[in-house]
């Protein structure tokens, strides 16, 4: 069959280099892609957030199933006018992707299916929402309702953070994300990120990750969209993640069907354990970016039937097979990111590195310049492997990453530190 993967991470290039190794896979095409992915598949300068774009392409190339990947195209609704068009997609619709784009919205669900999540109140209105911390105090979490790339959280320790984060927020801060806020008691426990494929009130977990937000080595410096991660998370127990399962992941998927609004893709719920109890922190509505790399790692050809069958609506007859094993994933980062850095800095080593089914350099942020692979993003390279151990996986990873010469980046060297 013939595939599109739209985005250009290091979330897109696993899910094209796991899609690729199956031999139902004939072309695949990535939109827009990066270095990685042109390596592997033909890539084609699309405007992914153009849903009509999308489809004239694909009806024009005779694409059987479209993988979209970042959550931008899908709250555009891109998903939407593929299936109206008959093309088979895995994704959520615009409907069901609020439960990423807006806070608000995945909090009346949670009320609605009674799933556990943290007590709150909604505002539209920069006072109501001030007197409303000054009566809860610090401390407190304050969100702008919604899309705000990872940004539009502030966990406040002290009540004036908080109040501050209202005005940054109401000031437009983040843009349109930002004209309504959620105020939430603050959760405290630990986190951890289940996955789940879900279609309708069908849904099959397809694995546990623990990111690292933070820039820097102590779980220290600003947050980013991520820096490395493994799965699975032994956190994430299977009595908890059967748990998980019953009280939120289920219930929320009757809501949505409920609502007319049924999900289809992938559920990634961000989960507070505390004291052997689940509650959820949000949800998102594609694959974690970079936890999608240790997901596509541990399952390999077997992604592109188990997309497939979630699109196809065949869940409930569908198992994925799991190796009993580890995968880490390490950030390597352009200095200076997640602020400014530079683009265009040189990388060498990389051809130094086998490709396997057991380690792979997955390019998020690359591109190439008179055939020399050259950084291009905040995020650039996540050095990946898969071991019995998770400690195995670990020193593999920062094995490859001595091969990597790139004086322009950084990484952290305490992935996994929690687990380890
Ligand atoms: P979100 O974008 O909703 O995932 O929030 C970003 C991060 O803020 C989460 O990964 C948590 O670490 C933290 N966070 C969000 N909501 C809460 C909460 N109610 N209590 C404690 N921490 C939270
Ligand atoms: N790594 C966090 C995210 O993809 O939202």
């Amino acid at each position: 069959m013939n595939i599109l993967i739209l985005g250009s991470g290091g979330r897109e290039h696993s899910l094209a280099w796991a899609i690729k190794q199956n031999p139902k896979c004939d072309r695949l095409i990535c939109a827009p892609g990066n270095a990685g992915m042109d390596a592997i598949a033909d890539c084609a300068d699309l405007d992914i957030l153009d849903g009509g774009e999308v489809r004239d392409f694909s009806v024009e190339n005779a694409i059987d199933f479209v993988v979209i990947g970042p959550e931008a195209p899908l709250a555009a609704g891109v998903a939407d006018k593929l299936r109206a068009a008959g093309i088979l997609t895995f994704g959520p619709s615009k409907a069901a992707a609020a439960l990423e784009s807006s806070k608000a919205f995945t909090k009346a669900v949670c009320d609605a299916s009674g799933a556990p999540t943290a007590a709150y109140a909604h505002f539209t209105d920069a006072a109501k929402a001030r007197a409303y911390i000054r009566q809860q105090g610090a401390p407190i979490v304050v969100k702008a309702d919604g899309l705000a790339a990872g940004k539009g959280v502030v966990v406040a320790t002290v009540e004036n953070e908080a109040l501050a984060a209202i005005d940054d927020m109401f000031a437009g801060t983040y843009g349109s994300a930002g004209g309504e806020v959620v105020i939430e008691e603050f959760m405290e426990g630990e986190e951890v990120s289940l996955f789940v494929l879900c279609n309708g009130e069908h849904c099959l977990p397809i694995g546990s990750a623990q990111d690292h937000k933070r820039a820097y080595d102590g779980d220290l410096g600003p947050n980013t969209g991520g820096m490395g991660a493994y799965s699975p998370a032994p956190l994430l127990t299977p009595e908890l993640e059967q748990q998980a399962m019953e009280r939120i992941i289920r219930p929320t998927l009757a809501e949505m069907v409920r609502r007319g609004t049924p999900y289809q893709g992938v559920l990634y719920a961000g989960l507070m354990i505390k004291d052997g109890q689940c509650r959820l922190v949000e949800y998102n509505t594609r694959f974690g970016d970079p936890e999608c790399q240790v997901l596509m790692m541990r399952l390999g050809a077997q992604v592109l039937d188990l997309l497939l069958a979630c699109a196809e609506d065949r869940l409930a007859e569908t198992r994925a097979s799991w190796a009993d094993d580890h995968a880490m994933t390490v950030v390597m980062a352009a200095r200076g990111y997640p602020g400014d850095y530079a683009k265009g800095s040189e990388i060498h080593g990389l051809d130094t590195l086998p490709s396997t089914s057991m380690q792979e350099v997955f390019h998020a942020g690359t591109t190439t310049r008179d055939g020399q692979i050259v950084a291009n993003g905040g995020r650039v390279l996540n050095v990946t492997a898969r071991a019995a151990s998770l400690q195995a996986a670990h020193d593999k990873v920062y094995q490859m990453i001595q091969a990597i010469d790139w004086p322009e980046g950084f990484w952290r060297k305490d992935i996994g530190w929690r687990a380890l």
